[in-house]
């Protein structure tokens, strides 16, 4: 780590050293990649429940705005910063700023492993409601899936094995080259994703009742708002994003001179926002129709949808389908919230590559355990009101990601300044995004977060 080549070429190969750093085999690569990355459970299971925890549309639109001034520019922050540094997070901060700023990538570090501990669980879950439903589980008369789910998530055992199955499959992905084969994954699976998403909103928003759906989803009640409100939409922009633990910026690492970072990033936000605003199209709407509880919490797409599927013409092959794609679109982002990890293993402890994907998947998954407990047999350990599964997603999303972000938009903003911009537009061009990008990181994006978290624990 002594004696590293020069950073200042904007992720221009190395010339000294021929220590060779994998890239993305074309730009397009690079933008499925990290729009895999960040399309994934976080859409399409966590925005639709939030939304309704949330009292919807005003959390909606503060999302939005959200995503669209200090998403974007922390994407383009990380995606630059790791371009620029051609390194894992820990190692980039320590090489571009004073070696202090290299606790951005531990407290990263630790936010991934965290994450995806029930993340794992999660994509677990999808798996086996594959199965469900390819097995009929929700076509007799009077199944109710409320009880499915929640007899399915208290099993002590039977979640952890498709947890543990899931870990498995990320492991290997990475042990194999995040490069080959989750690129070309991508390139088909989203599409489809998206397809089946729009059949699904056509038979949601038809439903008796659905507009009432609509109407809670984007008709804002402001008087509602408060601090838990706005902390919860920063923790989702950032969660949905991959932000604020170095997973972008990781990605940005494979990136090369001839990658476009800022367009990247645009492109990145609008596919998944679009997801996002698609699946809460299809799951709440539903939930009025069928005169569900908006507010149920995480099992509402695992309710939601396979009511929808029994109401639908080739509802048990639709269904099938739809919690494969779901599976997949959450692969591309457990391989995203694994490969940080594995990264600075590799690039700082020297480790060999698939001695790290397989210390870090068990890991992960044994911090999972307590997790998927939680939701059964210890459902009753709790701490201020939360179980072990709310708190590990509590202290992920709505803190140490948001935290993240706000270093990174310091670091950048006020630590490489010139140096980053320059590699954003080397030709000079694009001076008015610039200039904005660089007031959101300078200002907007420290002060408005700082705000949020100083406001969300001192108001509990
Ligand atoms: N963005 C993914 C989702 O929405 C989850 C994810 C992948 C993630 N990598 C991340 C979240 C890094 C935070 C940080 O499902």
């Amino acid at each position: 780590m002594t004696s590293e080549p020069s950073v200042a070429g904007a992720g221009s190969a190395p010339s000294g050293k021929p220590k060779k750093r994998e890239h993305w085999a074309s730009p397009l690569g690079a933008i499925l990649a990290a729009a895999g990355s960040a399309i994934g459970l976080g859409n399409i299971w966590r925005f639709p429940y939030l939304a309704g925890e949330n009292g919807g549309g005003a959390f909606v639109l503060i999302y939005l705005g959200l995503v669209f001034t200090i998403g974007l520019s922390v994407l383009v922050a990380e995606l630059a910063i790791g371009r620029l540094a051609q390194a894992n997070a820990v190692t980039a901060f320590h090489r571009l700023g004073k070696p202090r700023w290299a606790v951005i990538g531990w407290l990263g570090v630790a936010s991934a492993l965290i994450i995806l501990s029930f993340y794992s669980i999660v994509a677990g879950w999808t798996v086996a409601y594959a199965g469900k439903m390819a097995a009929g589980a929700f076509t007799a008369e009077g199944t109710q899936a409320a009880d499915v789910f929640n007899a399915f998530v208290a099993q002590p055992l039977t979640p952890l094995l498709f947890g543990a199955g899931f870990m498995t499959v990320t492991a290997v992905v990475i042990w194999r080259g995040v490069s080959r084969g989750i690129e070309r994954l991508s390139l088909v699976l989203m599409p489809l994703l998206l397809l089946l998403l729009v059949a699904l909103m056509v038979r949601a928003l038809t439903l008796p009742g659905a507009l009432d759906g609509v109407a809670f989803l984007f008709a804002p009640d402001f008087g509602a708002v408060d601090f838990d409100t706005i902390n919860a939409a920063l923790g989702q922009a950032f969660f949905s994003l991959s932000l604020g633990l170095g997973a972008m910026l990781t990605y940005g690492s494979y990136m090369n001179s001839a990658h476009n970072v800022g367009r990247s990033a645009g492109a990145i936000v609008a596919l998944d926002t679009g997801i996002a605003i698609s699946a809460g199209l299809v799951v709440l709407p539903a939930v009025f129709a069928f005169g569900l509880e908006p507010g149920a919490g995480p099992g509402l797409v695992f309710v939601t949808l396979p009511e929808i599927f029994a109401q639908m013409p080739l509802g048990q092959v639709f269904g099938t389908l739809f919690f494969v794609l779901l599976a997949f679109a959450a692969l591309t982002s457990t391989v995203a919230l694994m490969e940080p990890v594995c990264a600075f293993l590799i690039g700082a402890r020297g480790m060999r590559r698939h001695t790290a994907a397989v210390l870090t998947g068990m890991v992960a998954f044994v911090l999972g355990i307590p997790s998927s407990w939680s939701l059964g047999m210890w459902s009753g350990v709790t701490l201020f009101d939360m179980t072990i599964f709310d708190i590990a997603d509590y202290v992920t999303a709505k803190l140490m990601l948001p935290l993240g972000g706000l270093l990174i938009a310091v670091f950048t903003g006020w630590v490489l300044g010139g140096r980053i911009e320059a590699s954003l537009a080397p030709q000079g061009g694009g001076g008015v995004l610039v200039a904005g990008w660089r007031l959101v990181v300078r200002f907007l994006a420290p002060v408005a977060i700082a705000w949020i978290l100083v406001s969300g624990l001192l108001g509990g």
